[in-house]
């Protein structure tokens, strides 16, 4: 059997959509594949991937780990432990998407073009494809993407259903709370990606920052605004420049945004680009994850990567969401 899940590119709404507001994101064409080759014999699982070492759980050890991180991010929302102790390692959490269901016995090869940990939702989609290959893949979407946003709470605590929607649908999707929505805004030329590098700082770690210095404030109705006013007039090439200028501000104000990558975006903007960080960034360090650039001219790429000393990705939307094919 194979399983995949794409990436995704959050375009507008990051951290204020745990808060309430809309966020719009894209599913990109960066994707985790799972492999599954059963063993009907076996009494255990095989993890294997091009960035860690085989490791192997019994299946009778699954619920013991299962009970263990239940335990754990119980302990971190009554104020007990951080969000980064939680996981012991990555596969952790890998072999607590395989104990929600009865899992088959066999080795199971985890291949991924999605940078780990630098905002391209590289967590939602490794649990979305994992979770493919099991009985989960017979819910409906609303079901798995709560399953997908139920297993990531291990990695990004108290954080939003957008990840996990944009890996589970596909396309471009509109999230506000519990609602979600595909839409359709063409992904036309000028839009691309920087990777400024994987930050210091996990995702689950920048959401509590967040929130602790931000959580009551009142900016979340600007960003509430922003993403409202993005969605109603994206087909104005200008309009989108200056809302994702404005976007960026929003960001630079609740301190997601490192100085080394501020002054890369004032030079985007400087020759006419407009450019904010996507994901959550990072409250400290130098390096923020995905940069989004809108830049549509002629030479972008090259001014991109003359600018940054980085090399830019167009961005490329993906229609599919998480599936699988083969028992
Ligand atoms: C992370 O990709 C996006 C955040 O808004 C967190 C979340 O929504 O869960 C920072």
């Amino acid at each position: 059997m194979k399983a995949q899940a794409p990436g995704k590119l959050i375009l507008s709404g990051e951290h204020s959509v745990v808060y309430g507001a809309p966020a719009l994101a894209i599913a990109v064409r960066e994707k985790v594949e799972v492999t599954l080759e059963p063993l009907s014999e076996g009494a255990s699982i095989t993890l294997s991937s091009d960035s860690f070492d085989e490791t192997e759980c019994a299946l009778s050890d699954l619920p013991v780990l299962q009970t263990q991180l239940d335990k754990a991010y119980e302990a971190f929302l009554a104020g007990e432990r951080s969000i980064n102790g939680l996981l012991a390692c990555p596969t952790d959490l890998l072999f607590y998407v395989l104990s929600l269901f009865p899992a088959q016995p066999g080795r199971y090869h985890i291949h991924s073009t999605i940078p780990a940990g630098s905002g391209l939702g590289s967590s939602a989609a490794v649990i979305a494809a994992l979770l493919q290959t099991t009985a989960a893949a017979e819910q409906s979407a609303t079901e798995f993407m709560q399953l997908v946003r139920f297993c990531e709470r291990l990695q990004h605590g108290r954080g939003s259903l957008l990840d996990a929607a944009a890996c589970t649908l596909g396309g471009v999707v509109r999230v506000q709370n519990d609602q979600v929505s595909k839409v359709e805004l063409a992904m036309d030329g000028g839009w691309y990606r920087i990777n400024t590098g994987r930050p210091d700082c996990s995702t689950g770690e920048v959401v509590e920052y967040v929130r602790q210095c931000h959580g009551k404030s009142s900016i979340w109705t600007e960003f509430s605004d922003l993403t409202g006013q993005l969605e109603q007039h994206w087909s104005d090439v200008s309009q989108r420049s200056e809302l994702l200028r404005i976007n960026h501000r929003l960001l630079q104000k609740i301190g997601v945004v490192p100085a080394e990558v501020s002054a890369l975006v004032a030079k985007i903007e400087a020759r006419g680009g407009a450019a904010k960080i996507s994901g959550a960034g990072a409250h400290r360090g130098e390096h923020a994850g995905q940069l989004l650039v809108y830049w549509p001219e002629e030479e972008t790429e090259n001014s991109l990567a003359a600018l940054s000393g980085l090399q830019p990705v167009r961005l490329v939307l993906s229609r599919l969401g998480a599936c699988h094919e083969g028992n």
